[in-house]
């Protein structure tokens, strides 16, 4: 029997006990013997708890523990987590996470550090909840140079756009939702300004690419400035508004990365991606396009990945398994200026039709039904710099955003 630890018992780590426990049988035919849980370490009391004696509050009784070989770190943050995660590896148990911020910010570390001591650090549920994607990008795919990822990376902001498209309810009564279903982060800033979709695209893109992608190089834009408009102006257009988190791959391997809303085609298969459902559409020059679809976010679904994580722990507990990325310093992210896409633009103004007409020749303007003092267009092929030249022309611009 393989003795566990959790550190951590929010939404996702109550998650891994309740499937470690409910689905132990399941577990341990897949694992090839029992997964118990020893210990779980939280602050807070849980008195109400089958086992409250499982419960501890200090992290070294799991580090001088010999018979914990496999810990979940589910605590988030890059603080006392990175500490523990460094000196559960260094004291030889293998550890599984779902921490997207702590994968992005010192993946490369702890990978290293995992693979000195012949120990495992996996992250399926850092990106894409419980949707399988970390896997495929370092075994299935990887015969292809991976020309493009886009991905709808966050649950939180597309479950907020899901329903302010369909059912024209407001932003913020939108995220208090997603806040009470347990989709948002615990400052759910991360999730409204792209913060967190920023730190997947990174995490898949230091897989995909082999080299260590910095978030702050991810040129990331949230969805706070979306308003109704956007969106009916999105109908229009025949797209939904969804933000993307993306990579796209240039001749000398350098790489776009960046996160941004986008008007996106009803023709492409991340339109019908709804509420908290994640995708990543992968785009290989051998393979072309393959989508990986499933729940992005939620307690349940992102501590399915991280209990396959332990039970691939357990299985792989003699063998590593070859997962990661360099940080040798080389940066790979080239500026966005010279990305260049078609462009939703929004203007408000009684002359807004023809400041859009004159300023881009030949777009396609939008109007919507009883909508005046104000015209909306779609642009031909511009890049960020000349969009951004355009738009400072131009003055005060009420939204833009590029399209899919
Ligand atoms: N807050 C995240 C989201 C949780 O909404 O997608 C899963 O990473």
């Amino acid at each position: 029997m393989i003795k566990a630890a959790i550190m951590g018992y929010g939404t996702v780590g109550s998650g891994v006990y309740e499937i470690l426990d409910g689905n132990a049988e399941v577990v341990a035919g897949n694992a090839g013997q029992e997964i118990e849980v020893k210990y779980v370490l939280d602050l807070r009391d849980f008195p109400d708890h089958p086992h409250p004696e499982k419960f501890i509050k200090d992290f070294s009784i799991i580090e001088n523990d010999p018979e914990i070989t496999v810990v979940a770190e589910v605590m988030g943050g890059t603080g006392a987590a990175y500490e523990f995660t460094k000196r559960c590896l260094l004291a030889g148990k293998s550890v599984v996470t779902s921490n997207k911020a702590l994968v992005a910010k010192h993946g490369a570390e702890l990978i290293a550090i995992a693979k000195e001591n012949n120990l495992n650090y996996e992250f399926e549920a850092s990106v894409g909840g419980g949707i399988p994607i970390i896997r495929p990008m370092v075994q299935c795919l990887t015969a292809n140079n991976m020309l493009a990822i886009t991905g709808i990376l966050n649950g939180t902001t597309n479950y907020i756009l899901n329903r302010m498209i369909r059912e024209g309810i407001s932003f913020d009564a939108c995220l208090k939702e997603a806040q009470a279903l347990g989709y948002a982060e615990a400052d759910p800033t991360a999730d409204v300004e792209g913060h967190d979709a920023c730190r997947k695209i990174a995490i898949l893109s230091d897989l995909a690419y082999g080299k260590n992608v910095a978030t702050e190089l991810v040129e990331t834009e949230g969805i706070s400035k979306i308003t109704l408009r956007d969106v009916d102006y999105a109908e229009q257009a025949g797209c939904v508004v969804k933000l993307l988190g993306r990579a796209v791959l240039n001749e000398d391997k350098t790489i776009y990365a960046f996160v941004a809303p986008h008007f996106v085609s009803k023709s492409s298969p991340l339109a019908c991606v709804d509420g908290v459902y994640n995708a990543i559409l992968t785009t290989g020059d051998m393979l072309g396009d393959a989508m990986f679809y499933g729940q992005g976010a939620g307690k349940l679904a992102t501590a399915s990945a991280v209990v396959a994580d332990m039970i691939d722990c357990v299985i792989h507990s003699k063998n590593r398994r070859r997962l990661g990325w360099v940080d040798d310093g080389e940066n790979i992210v080239r500026p966005l200026d010279s990305f260049a896409s078609r462009w939703y633009v929004r203007l408000t103004g009684e002359d807004a039709a023809a400041k859009l007409s004159e300023a881009f020749p030949g777009a396609q303007l939008l109007a919507l039904d009883g909508v005046t003092g104000e015209a909306a267009c779609l642009t031909g092929e511009l890049t960020t710099a000349e969009m951004q030249a355009k738009k400072q022309a131009l003055g005060t611009v009420a939204g833009s955003m590029r399209l899919l």
